[in-house]
Order: structure tokens, then C-alpha cells, then sequence
């Protein structure tokens, strides 16, 4: 029987990877964890409580907010302030984000969190998997003084963590700090995150490949031509590969990282810079991509060293199994 490793242990455990951290950045972990546990009650049980449905708002994106959407951002905000290792949160749900450095113990506090809480919110009423994506970085200005969009608008290179929840069949807590990948299981007979995944590694070349194709028409020549290629007969590459697309960014990449795949959401005519968030979607889901050996890239150039212009930009992406995105720049280069 495989010893039970909780998250909570992991953290303390991998805190010597950071010699000059004083805790800080695992007390910022565990307060994660703890709203994703919170979060995952709701999801659990949305069909049976008055969460489901939308709030008759919209987000900065036009987007009818759902209940879901709202009540995950205001736990994850809430962990944040009570836990005062996060003087700001960025997040999908908030216009400028929340500054929490007025409330007595975040004034001092060194990290940032960029967060979408809730993502996949299409597909909550349809009982699909969804999930929740964050990016944590150190602030740049010092404590004290006013943060600056400096602090903000870093580039995904700069992130100290980054991680998903994926609130599916189970609920597993993804996450890396730079020193590869690690995925956690929830057990709810004890309420705790333990370690299933150790050291995740996305296959070099995989036969998946995710993509909206109801976009196929506005999409560029290069993708159009990578998606025929992986319809074409070819018992050699295994080829015709197979089509998942869930519509949720955190499950479509969670399968392709165990099972090899590349997750495509390029530019079109109609979203020209595509529709996913830098600094919340691609930046942190790039970082566990590349710290598990795969690779992450907008089509022309390398998601984590795009130097954000502001909170809610959008990029195209093309992330996954080295070799599949290879062969998917190979295709644009030639178009
Ligand atoms: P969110 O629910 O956080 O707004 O994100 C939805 C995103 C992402 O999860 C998914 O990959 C993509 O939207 C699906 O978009 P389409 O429905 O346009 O394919
Ligand atoms: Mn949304
Ligand atoms: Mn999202
Ligand atoms: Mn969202």
C-alpha cells in the first residue's frame, strides 16, 4: 500500500527547494487547496443547490457570468485575504483585479495571484468537467510602497507556481513551482489532496489532438492544413489521430498531459488574437506544459516570454506534446 502523501505534506516536504523561502509560498499553496476544496463542495452538488444558471451579469469579456463563476471567485478572493500571503488577485471575474494590501495582514504580503476560477463555465449545466487555473508571481515592488503594473504585468518566465483544479470524475489539484510537475488527488473521506501523480511527464508525441472545429472555416490556412493532417490515413504515425475536445481548457489539457495530445485555440478572423487569457490561462497552464516536457507557443512565438500589455489580454495557443506542436509550426511556416 502506497504511503498517503497530502499536499499540505508535499509543500513542507519541497520546501527546501526554496532555501530562502520563510513558508510563505506553501502557506499561499495550502490557502489554494483549501478554497478548491470549498469550490469542489459546490460543484459537486450544483445541480442541487440554487448555483446553477447565470447571475444576470456580465464579466469585462461580455460574458454572462454564472453563479459558479461568481461564487468561485469570491472563495478563492476570500482564501486569499484571510490567508495574507497575496497582496493582489487577478482574475477573470474582476475588471482591475482587488488589491488586498488594505486589509491588515496582506499588507505586507509578497505574492500576486492570477486566477480563472471557474473555467469551462459552458459546460456547468451539462455536467462536464470544469476547473479552476492560477498563476502565482513574487511582487516586484517592495513591501510598503504602491504596487505598479510592473508588479501586475509580469511575464509567464517570471511565475514562481502555477496549477489547475479539475473538478471531473475526481477532483485533482495540479501544480508546479519550477521544479517539474506534480498532480494530487482529493479524497473526500478525509477531506485532503494526496499525492497520485508524482512527477508528470506529457508524452513526446501523442495522437490527440483538441480543437473547436466549428472554427474551421475562420481559422489560419496553416492550422486548417495541420487539422487535414491529422485526418489523413498513415499507419505509420498512427494516423488519422482522434478528436477530443471537451471545451473546458483544464480537462482538454489534463487528458493530453497524461495521454499525450496537442490543445489548439488559434486566432480567427473574429477573435484575431484568439480567445484564451494570457495571464491566466496560457501563462500558467505553458508553465506546467513545459515543466512536464512539452512545449507551449502562440504559433509564433513562445507563450512565456510574451511581455504582457494588459490584465485580460488574449493570445492564441498551441500547447502540448513537443513533436505535435512542432509539426502544427511546421504547417503555419509553410502556409
Ligand atoms: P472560461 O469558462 O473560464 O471563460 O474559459 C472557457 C475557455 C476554455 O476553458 C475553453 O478551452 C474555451 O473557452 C472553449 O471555447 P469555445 O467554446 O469557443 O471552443
Ligand atoms: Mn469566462
Ligand atoms: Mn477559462
Ligand atoms: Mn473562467
Amino acid at each position: 500500500m502506497k504511503s498517503l502523501k497530502t499536499l499540505g505534506q508535499f509543500i513542507i516536504e519541497k520546501q527546501t527547494d526554496f532555501p530562502y523561502a520563510k513558508g510563505e509560498l506553501s502557506r499561499l499553496l495550502r490557502d489554494i487547496g483549501i478554497a478548491a476544496k470549498i469550490v469542489n463542495r459546490e460543484v459537486n452538488k450544483a445541480g442541487l443547490v440554487d448555483i446553477l444558471g447565470t447571475v444576470g451579469d456580465t464579466n469585462v469579456f461580455g460574458e454572462n457570468q454564472k453563479k459558479l463563476d461568481v461564487y468561485a471567485d469570491e472563495q478563492f478572493i476570500a482564501a486569499l485575504k484571510d490567508g495574507g500571503e497575496c497582496c493582489f488577485v487577478a482574475s477573470e471575474e474582476q475588471e482591475e483585479g482587488v488589491e488586498l494590501t488594505d486589509t491588515g495582514i496582506s499588507k505586507n504580503a509578497k505574492y500576486i495571484v492570477c486566477i480563472d476560477p471557474l473555467d469551462g463555465s459552458s459546460n456547468i449545466e451539462v455536467n462536464v468537467s470544469v476547473g479552476t487555473i492560477f498563476s502565482i508571481y513574487r511582487r516586484i515592488s517592495q513591501v510598503g510602497e504602491a504596487l505598479t503594473q510592473q508588479d501586475l504585468l509580469q511575464t509567464g518566465l517570471r511565475q514562481v507556481a502555477a496549477g489547475y483544479i479539475i473538478y471531473g470524475s475526481s477532483t485533482m489539484l495540479v501544480y508546479t513551482t519550477g521544479k517539474g510537475v506534480n498532480g494530487f488527488t482529493l479524497d473526500p473521506s478525509i477531506g485532503e489532496f494526496c499525492l497520485s501523480h508524482p512527477n508528470m511527464k506529457i508524452p513526446q508525441q501523442g495522437h490527440i489532438y483538441s480543437v473547436n472545429e466549428g472554427n474551421y472555416l475562420k481559422f489560419p490556412q496553416g492550422i486548417k492544413n495541420y487539422i487535414k493532417y491529422c485526418q489523413e490515413e498513415d499507419v505509420a504515425t498512427h494516423r488519422p489521430y482522434t478528436s477530443r475536445y471537451i471545451g473546458s481548457m483544464v480537462a482538454d489539457i489534463h487528458r493530453n498531459l497524461l495521454l499525450g495530445g496537442v490543445f489548439i485555440y488559434p486566432q480567427t478572423a473574429l477573435q484575431p488574437k484568439g480567445k484564451l487569457r494570457l495571464m491566466y490561462e496560457c501563462n500558467p497552464i505553458a508553465f506546467i506544459i513545459e515543466q512536464a516536457g512539452g512545449k507551449a507557443t502562440t504559433g509564433t512565438e513562445r507563450i512565456l516570454e510574451i511581455e504582457p500589455e494588459e490584465l485580460h489580454q488574449r493570445v492564441p495557443a498551441i500547447l502540448g506534446s513537443t513533436d505535435m506542436v512542432n509539426k502544427v509550426l511546421e504547417f503555419l511556416e509553410k502556409s
